[in-house]
């Protein structure tokens, strides 16, 4: 077969789409061929208002000339260097960078191409740090229930989304689960931070007293949990977990795929929290979304104990074939250089009031039981329909859609996540948008 002349070029049926309900997509396509700025454009020459910054990552906007100059440049230049035992500039640049803008203490990043590549790689450099340490009797992993941490076999072990772990066998053995801190009875409708369940965090003593302390490598949380819906962490619950982590010599790993640059209006969670983690995973927004790419933050005193050994051997066997590949590069250096020319995590701030004042008003709209926010995240959750939970927020996506806006749904709950150049006429579109779906859903 030509290439030049495809057998079938508009058949859907070939490609099998991830996370997608692919026959129900495929009977009526909802496709994308062109984006700017605040804006998608759909197949049928519609302007769609993009109210999750794509998946969460597009947080400069879309299709930026910075970002697009720099990725076209260093495809003409350089299109890929080896990324093991070589090197090219551009790596270099990138990770000086991030180290720079990351919270005191972070000296280092590994590179990946993907969040699940960073879970993944973060929980082995844990593993790998106690055996050099000594410890290596430290092999158990804690996640949390609700936790999303990709879909590699070690992010889906620690996560705690059933359907994303119920048919894929055994998993990882040694993990262990927190309780997710999901309390609607005691902190619906709360404005940012929630109240209750700091106190949650102390299962973590519960599990070092039943497991024993010399077994536990490493705890691994979402400072806010976007995929189950946004589930924030209750105040104090961080600070608690940090402190327990560190009594026990275990380390703490925040997951900042989604709160990473700039999401809650400061560089990283651990920024706006306050509460320093011994590393984090981020992807997504760190190219806003352009090129797929992911670092793993380190600590100096994580990545020092690697560096002990005769100095020709390799330190850590682990690595990608695009670990820092060039254009990932490239983007991720363009990208960084928008957000802070034009003071994009600031802006999320200056605007997070507004997107709380603007999210709470639906509160009273049918069927809205919750709503949720922090940064620029909110969630709108619905009651379910009674026997057919989803349909009710797949039906509201569907309708939003119709209505040239772009929103997300987990289960029950409208899921937000703009790019941070949105703007207040923007968030009162979507904000209307949403009301006038639920006036007319059954
Ligand atoms: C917290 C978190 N971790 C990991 C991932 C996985 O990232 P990716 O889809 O790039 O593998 C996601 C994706 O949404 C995420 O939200």
């Amino acid at each position: 077969m030509s290439l030049d002349h495809p057998k079938t070029p508009n058949d859907l049926s070939a490609f099998w789409m991830p996370f997608t309900a692919n026959r129900q997509f495929k009977q009526a396509p909802r496709m994308l061929v062109a984006s700017q700025d605040m804006h998608y454009t759909s197949h049928d020459g519609r302007q769609i208002l993009d109210g999750t910054a794509g998946l969460w990552c597009c947080n400069a906007g879309h299709c930026r000339p910075k970002i697009v100059e720099a990725i076209q440049k260093s495809a003409a230049e350089l299109d890929y260097a080896p990324a093991f035992q070589m090197g090219h500039p551009m790596a270099f640049e990138l990770a000086s960078r991030l180290v720079d803008m990351s919270p005191e203490g972070f000296d280092h990043v590994f590179f990946t191409n993907s969040g699940s590549e960073s879970v993944d790689t973060a929980l082995k450099i844990a593993l790998a740090y106690h055996r050099a340490r000594g410890e290596g009797s430290r092999t158990r992993l804690i996640g949390r229930e609700k936790g999303y941490h990709g879909v590699g076999f070690g992010g889906i072990s620690v996560g705690g989304l059933v359907n994303n772990r119920r048919v894929f066998g055994t998993l990882l053995n040694g993990t262990d689960h927190l309780s997710h801190t999901y309390l609607p009875d005691q902190n619906r409708w709360a404005k940012g931070q929630p109240e209750h369940g700091e106190t949650l965090a102390d299962e973590l003593e519960r599990m070092v007293a039943l497991h024993g302390a010399d077994t536990i490598a490493a705890v691994i949380v979402e400072p806010v949990a976007g995929s189950a819906g946004v589930i924030l962490p209750p105040k104090g619950y961080l600070e608690k977990l940090r402190a327990i982590t560190k009594k026990h010599g275990i380390l703490l790993i925040f997951d900042e795929v989604i709160t990473g640059f700039g999401r809650l209006g400061a560089p990283f969670a651990a920024d706006y929290f306050g509460v320093m983690p011994d590393m984090m995973t981020t992807a997504k927004g760190l190219t806003s979304g352009t090129v797929p790419m992911g670092a793993v933050f380190v600590t100096g005193a994580v990545h020092d104990t690697f560096m002990t050994g005769p100095e020709h051997m390799i330190e850590l066997f682990h690595g990608y074939t695009y670990s820092g590949s060039p254009i990932a590069c490239a983007a991720g250096i363009a990208t960084q250089e928008l957000y802070r020319e034009e003071g994009l995590f600031q802006r999320c701030a200056d605007i997070a009031p507004y997107w709380e004042e603007a999210l709470h008003s639906l509160k009273g709209a049918r069927h809205v039981i919750d709503i949720r926010n922090l940064g620029l995240i909110g969630a709108i959750e619905l009651e379910p329909i009674a026997g057919e939970p989803t349909k009710r927020a797949f039906t509201a996506f569907l309708k939003a859609y119709e209505k040239g806006i772009l929103i997300r749904t987990t289960g029950d709950i409208i899921a937000m996540s703009p790019p941070l150049i949105i703007e207040k006429e923007h968030i009162d579109q979507l904000i209307g948008t949403i009301k006038d779906v639920l006036d007319t859903l059954d």
